[in-house]
């Protein structure tokens, strides 16, 4: 019998190692259909999903109910399972090179456990030839099996969007690829359990792999022009937003805007591409241009501010700047991979006093990573306020607001244009 039909008669399970942003809704999502085992090496994490809450704050306790699933930590468990799904990180080190060792340990410990008949797919995102150069000789390393005879490969990355409730996993067409045409169909058909968006059939892993990390090159790659625009017209004295806004009007203009690119996936997915294009004796030219436009966004918004203060009369050392929003993104508590710390460091690093307020994340996470703390009173005597990220609870204020809380000849940089045509008598700078 195949191990579809199994997966379906809960004669076996699947299990899911790396219970992440990715991995446990994943997890939960099959776990409403067929027997799960999540596995993670977080003993903290663990806890708290055993009493039903998500450490990464993205689903509610509800959706951990009516579903089939074991979490563990000993790997041992996994024994039960014949199909397993590896979804842990793939960061990028301090010199922006792939780190594969969560990749590498997570193969190992399934490696272990590996019987024949049994199936691995990957969902980290990597470089075209991670699966089948790194991965699946650590597999044939550790379980003493055969690649193709003994077990199968497959890879299906992931294309969720932390704090979108519209475009999730079932919402969403996966793309899923195996190592045969009959493991293709396996997988295809074991994931079309859950995503009712449907599958799309990738020829090969290596086209699989691609396709992800392309999807975020492409969008780092457009950002990082908004973000080369935006410096340009900063000097032309035009309002980049504004000039969107108008060459938008054409129906084949494509709707990027200039920002700070942090987090885990799209400031980090294109140094796996341009690392492993390096090996093929190719320097990609448009890939490190984009990273490096966007990796020094954080930067040049602390010096704009910075000249924006001295041109206000403003003495820098005595300076006193709010920054509302220290997320990578909007609505989310992730703090990875942030670079709205750039630009409080850098602004720090001109003696400015940075106060600096979040209305998602955690201020003992912030110091954690970071090494500073949040405020929880906003003061009244700031020279210049911050908005670095547009958090919902941030849309409503207005200019009476700014203007509550900053001095004489106030300073409010609007980093995503939320407050556009809407500042009449503070000073007034976006992106
Ligand atoms: N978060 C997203 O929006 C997103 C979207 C698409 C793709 N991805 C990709 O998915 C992968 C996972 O990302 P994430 O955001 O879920 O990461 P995450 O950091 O939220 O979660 C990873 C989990 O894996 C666990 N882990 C680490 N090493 C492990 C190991 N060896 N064995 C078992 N568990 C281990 C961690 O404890 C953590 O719970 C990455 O490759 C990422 O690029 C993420």
């Amino acid at each position: 019998m195949d191990i579809y039909k199994r997966l379906l008669n809960k004669e076996t399970k699947l299990s899911l190692i790396g219970l992440g942003y990715v991995g446990l809704p994943i997890a939960l999502e099959f776990a409403k259909h067929i027997s799960v085992i999540g596995f993670d090496v977080s003993e903290e994490r663990v806890a708290l999903m055993k009493k039903n809450q998500d450490p990464s704050e993205e689903l509610s306790p509800e959706d951990f109910e009516n579903s089939d699933i074991q979490f563990t930590t000993d790997p041992e468990d996994l024994k039960d399972a014949a199909f397993h799904i590896v979804a842990v990180p793939t960061p990028i080190d301090s010199h922006n090179k792939p780190d594969l060792s969560p990749l590498i340990k997570a193969s190992e410990a399934v490696g272990k456990i590996l019987k024949k008949g049994d199936y691995v797919v990957y969902e980290s995102t990597v470089y075209p030839g991670a699966t089948e150069e790194d991965c699946i000789p650590v597999l044939e390393k550790f379980s003493g099996l055969k690649f193709k005879t003994d077990f199968k490969v497959g890879y299906s990355p992931e294309r969720i969007n932390p704090g979108d409730k519209v475009n999730t996993l079932a919402t969403v067409v996966k793309i899923v690829s195996g190592c045969d045409d009959i493991s293709l169909d396996n997988i295809a058909k074991t994931y079309e359990l859950v995503v009712k968006a449907g599958v799309h059939r990738a020829p090969t892993m290596k086209v699989a792999e691609a396709a992800k990390v392309i999807e975020n090159t492409q969008r780092d790659v457009n950002i990082a022009l908004m973000n080369e625009l935006s410096i340009i017209f900063n000097r032309m004295g035009i309002n980049t937003f504004d000039v969107l806004e108008a060459a938008g009007t054409k129906w084949n203009f494509l709707k990027f805007y200039p920002g700070l690119v942090g987090g885990h996936c799209i400031g980090v997915d294109p140094y796996y591409l341009a690392y492993k294009a390096q090996e093929y004796r190719y320097h990609p030219q448009i890939i490190n241009s984009g990273r490096m436009v966007n990796d020094s966004m954080g930067f040049y918004i602390a010096k704009q501010l910075v000249k924006n203060l001295i041109a206000k009369g403003k003495k820098i050392l005595n300076s006193k700047v709010l920054v509302l929003g220290v997320t990578f993104k909007e609505n989310v508590s992730d703090l990875r991979n942030s670079k709205v710390v750039d630009l409080v460091n850098e602004l720090k690093d001109y003696g400015v006093t940075v106060e600096v307020a979040d209305a998602y994340a955690s201020s003992d996470e912030v110091k954690k990573y970071y090494g500073f703390e949040l405020v929880n009173d906003i003061a009244d005597d700031y020279n210049a306020v911050v908005v670095a990220v547009s958090h919902n609870e941030y849309l409503g204020y207005d200019e009476a607001f700014f203007k509550s809380i900053t001095t004489k000849n106030g300073i409010l940089v609007d980093v995503k244009g939320l407050y556009r045509k809407k500042i009449k008598e503070l000073s007034y700078w976006s992106l």
